[in-house]
């Protein structure tokens, strides 16, 4: 044979490999995103995700100390309340579980691990929705926004060094920008999930989170056969303030990742939701996949696709390896 292209060459040894590697993870990539339960006493397992727990504040103060030993790029804080509403009152409430455990790990680990605040009303309202609603019971925008602000807010003053824009409302990134800037909260940054879609893939946050949601969030997250709509969310994004996009779910998403880093020139994340991780929890349960290798090639993947900053319950494990 008379080849003079041999690809292979640059297989044959794990060194060669090494040196020729386009994409490389690395620990200062990954957020990791926990749950804070309001009264709990001890760290309560999530049946759906093997190894998550709803933390305590000392269980948590515990997971980001070895978030930033490990490196970890940041910390997304979700927080499930004991009380719930209709309008999500709790959630603008100055000492909430959230605000609470914002202040909590800020005491923790300073400015060594970034804190990102989820803002969303789902975890505050009793029928689980991301917004208030109007008398039809629909997904009222605009009232949603008023909340958003107040709740933006709130979690600034708690110490958020970034307030994750999680609800997909229409303007939100602008309204909550504005809000922030009126009362000299300049430099807290916004994470735009610019991208969100309607996805089955959130089930188990679901029960993270204790969610009470009747129906779907068809009316606001989006449809999963749509992507030059996702060029167009990030794009009003972008315009309104966001500081990061973020597209997810992940693995499913990979072509809307690479187009969207194509288009921006602001960061680009992409979260790997629940059911992604709950997938190949299962399935390395059941001896059907290498658990670490499918870790580290999903994650992999989802950086080469274009995301710099992956969001990952696997965070701290994973940064750990790559020491
Ligand atoms: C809602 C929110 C959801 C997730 C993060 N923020 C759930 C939803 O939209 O129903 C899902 C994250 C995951 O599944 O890991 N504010």
């Amino acid at each position: 044979m008379d080849l003079t292209e041999r690809p292979r060459r640059l297989r044959r040894t794990p060194a060669i490999r090494r040196l020729v590697r386009e994409t490389r993870l690395a620990a200062a990539d990954l957020i990791l995103p926990v749950f804070v339960r309001e009264g709990a006493i001890a760290p309560n397992p999530i049946g759906s995700m093997p190894g998550v727990v709803q933390h305590t504040r000392d269980s948590l103060r515990q997971a980001v100390t070895e978030a930033a030993e490990a490196g970890v790029g940041a910390v997304m804080i979700f927080g499930v309340p004991e009380v719930r509403d209709a309008c999500g009152d709790v959630a603008i409430a100055p000492d909430n579980i959230l605000a609470q455990a914002v202040r909590w790990v800020k005491d923790t680990t300073g400015d060594d691990l970034p804190v990102i605040a989820d803002l969303c009303l789902d975890e505050f309202t009793t029928h689980g929705h991301c917004g208030v609603l109007d008398r039809q019971g629909r997904v009222d925008n605009d009232a949603t926004l008023a909340v958003y602000k107040q709740m933006g807010l709130v979690l600034a003053d708690a110490g958020s060094d970034i307030l994750g824009l999680s609800g997909m409302m229409d303007g939100q990134v602008a309204a909550v920008r504005e809000a922030l800037d009126a009362a000299g909260w300049t430099d807290t940054a916004l994470l735009a999930y610019a991208a969100k879609y309607a996805s089955a893939m959130y089930g188990p946050f679901r029960e993270a989170v204790e969610s009470q949601l009747q129906g779907d969030r068809k009316s606001y997250q989006q449809d999963p056969g749509n992507a030059v709509e996702a060029l167009r969310e990030v794009r009003l994004d972008v315009a309104e303030g966001a500081d990061i996009v973020m597209v997810k779910p992940a693995l499913p998403y990979l072509d809307i990742i690479a187009r969207v880093s194509d288009e921006v020139d602001v960061p680009v994340a992409a979260y790997v939701v629940s059911g992604e991780f709950s997938m190949i929890e299962a399935a390395a349960a059941a001896g059907m996949i290498d658990r670490d290798r499918a870790i580290h090639e999903v994650l992999t993947s989802v950086k080469r696709a274009g995301a710099g900053v992956i969001a990952t319950y696997w965070a701290t494990e994973v940064a750990r390896s790559l020491r």
